[in-house]
């Protein structure tokens, strides 16, 4: 248990040098991710000889709207909140604690990397607590919350975990930082610039939810956990909702473009399914061409992939496919069953994807999909075309329910580049080339370009009217409730 007179001591101590610098204490932000009064402090009398009043962590256990948590919160105000033995040794216990209690860790960083003045032995810190934060993965959920620096080596603890937030113009991730890259590469850059929310939450992908402020963060990170279970051997926890299953969403039977080539907002169809048209998107900036989001069907939570139309026309490229396939072995280890929402017009041409490697990557996204043992939904809205429909949650890899709106096209490829190649000839020596293939390209359109072939062949279940498809997803998803085999699968390595 705290000893009160020690936590305002150290408090008051780390106040005097965060609050300048617009940053919260330890102890002030360990308050704002639990419940009220539920923190309880272990290892408060642990102590170095450099650091005789407490070390530069705080560690713990507390409550997120009543369920278990544990927590690790650096103190910058103590060595820069470096990491050496001491540190490392708390870091570990906590590990340890919330993977033997299976309960979810959240880390909340802000250090200066590994202590220097302890050399090897705070390298030999980290790579134990990266070891640990393998075996947690796919056992616990683990979230890193960036409020400080996060430098050097230190960066890979946070990008083992599940999610990491990251607060604008105080949280940095770098593996070098700007001196450094001066020296190497000539390059001027800032710490924000090079690390900020800018850089990880649009252009590497390497932050999943960006904030403004510190009290943001917290109220998110809460917020996260609400969908969570608490450990691979739990369901997520069931909300009680007042949106009727059943609920019909006339609009969508009109909301699809007469025009197949105009594009629409994906989000709009989720929000109108989802129950209280709430959901919390993941990696919500980075490869915006995909979605991906937590909701809920009739109080179960969800994970939802959904190509966006109104970026890149949904298409999949690099960075969207390893985005889906990393929040798919999430939701897969996490016993959170997944609705895929179909539209993509293919994987994105080009010899920068090639040589950039949309092989390796399009394969992660088949292989998560594949290897998804929960219960699995997909509803093809529009386009659905070659390997990109495959990869897409079909039958084939194991989808279990497979609908499609009379607006889906599901074929090998669109109606332009079929026409161009299997009517080459003909087009070729015809004088009226764009007639011809106008005509053809109807054609193409009307033979291929709707969902009756796959209806036919029994690749998809059911045609469905889009009003209808918040009822039938959740009567499907309530049909593969026990499909759910709870336990330890796989880690949600980081891709
Ligand atoms: C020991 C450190 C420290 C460190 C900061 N401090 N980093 N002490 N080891 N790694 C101390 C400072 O000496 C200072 O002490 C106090 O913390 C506050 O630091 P400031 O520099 O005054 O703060 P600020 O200006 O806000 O700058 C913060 C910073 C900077 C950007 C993080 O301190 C910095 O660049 N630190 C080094 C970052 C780094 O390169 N780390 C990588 C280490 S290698 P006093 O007594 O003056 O208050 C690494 C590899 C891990 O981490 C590998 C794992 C596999």
């Amino acid at each position: 248990m705290s000893d009160e007179n020690v936590v305002e001591r150290r408090n008051k101590r780390a106040a005097k040098v965060q609050h300048p610098k617009g940053k919260l204490t330890a102890y002030e932000r360990i308050n704002l991710l639990l419940d009220e009064d539920s923190f309880n402090e272990i290892d408060q009398n642990v102590t170095s000889i450099e650091n005789p009043d407490g070390e530069a962590v705080i560690t713990g256990s507390g409550t997120v709207h009543g369920r278990p948590v544990y927590v690790y919160s650096e103190d910058f105000s103590v060595m820069g909140g470096s990491l050496g033995e001491v540190v490392a040794k708390k870091i570990l216990k906590i590990m340890d604690k919330a993977l033997e209690a299976r309960a979810p860790i959240i880390g909340i960083k802000d250090s200066g990397g590994a202590r220097i003045q302890e050399g090897i032995s705070s390298l030999y810190g980290y790579a134990q607590i990266f070891k640990k934060n393998v075996q947690s993965s796919g056992k616990i959920p683990q979230i890193s919350v960036i409020v400080g620096p996060s430098a050097g080596g230190a960066v890979y603890s946070p990008a083992l975990t599940d999610f990491i937030f990251q607060v604008q113009n105080i949280g940095q991730l770098y593996v070098t930082g700007p001196a450094v890259v001066k020296t190497v590469t000539g390059e001027d850059v800032s710490f924000e610039e090079l690390g900020g929310v800018e850089a990880h939450g649009t252009k590497s992908g390497v932050t999943h939810q960006v904030c403004e402020t510190e009290e943001q963060v917290f109220e998110e990170v809460r917020y996260l956990l609400s969908f969570l279970p608490q450990s691979s051997f739990q369901k997520p926890p069931v909300f009680i909702t007042e949106d009727d299953s059943k609920r019909l969403v006339e609009s969508l039977d009109s909301f699809i473009p007469n025009n197949r080539n105009l594009p629409y907002d994906m989000e709009k169809i989720i929000i109108d399914i989802v129950d209280d048209g709430e959901h919390y998107p993941i990696q919500g900036n980075y490869a915006t061409n995909i979605i991906t989001t937590f909701a809920r069907l009739n109080g179960n939570t969800v994970g939802i992939v959904a190509n966006q139309p109104l970026e890149l026309a949904g298409v999949l490229d690099i960075n969207a496919s390893e985005k889906a396939a990393r929040f798919v072995r999430f939701c897969d280890a996490f016993n959170i069953p997944l609705l895929t929402l179909v539209d993509v017009p293919g994987f994105l041409p080009g010899v920068e994807q090639e040589h950039g490697g949309i092989i390796r990557s399009g394969a992660k996204l088949l292989y998560a999909y594949s290897e998804a043992t929960v219960p699995r939904v997909c509803v093809v809205i529009r386009k659905a075309y070659g390997g990109a429909y495959i990869v897409m949650d079909s039958i084939g890899l194991g989808a279990d329910k497979l609908y499609a709106w009379p607006s889906g096209e599901i074929a090998v490829m669109g109606a332009e580049g079929a026409v161009d190649i299997i009517n080459r000839k003909d087009l070729a020596k015809s004088e009226k080339k764009d007639q011809l293939k106008a005509k053809l390209v109807a054609e193409y359109n009307e033979k291929f370009s709707n969902p009756k072939i796959a209806a036919n062949l029994g690749l998809i279940d059911n045609i469905i009217k889009p009003s209808e498809t918040r009822k039938i997803i959740i009567d499907s998803f309530n049909e593969l409730v026990n499909k759910v085999e709870l336990g330890d699968k796989h880690g949600n390595i980081p891709l």
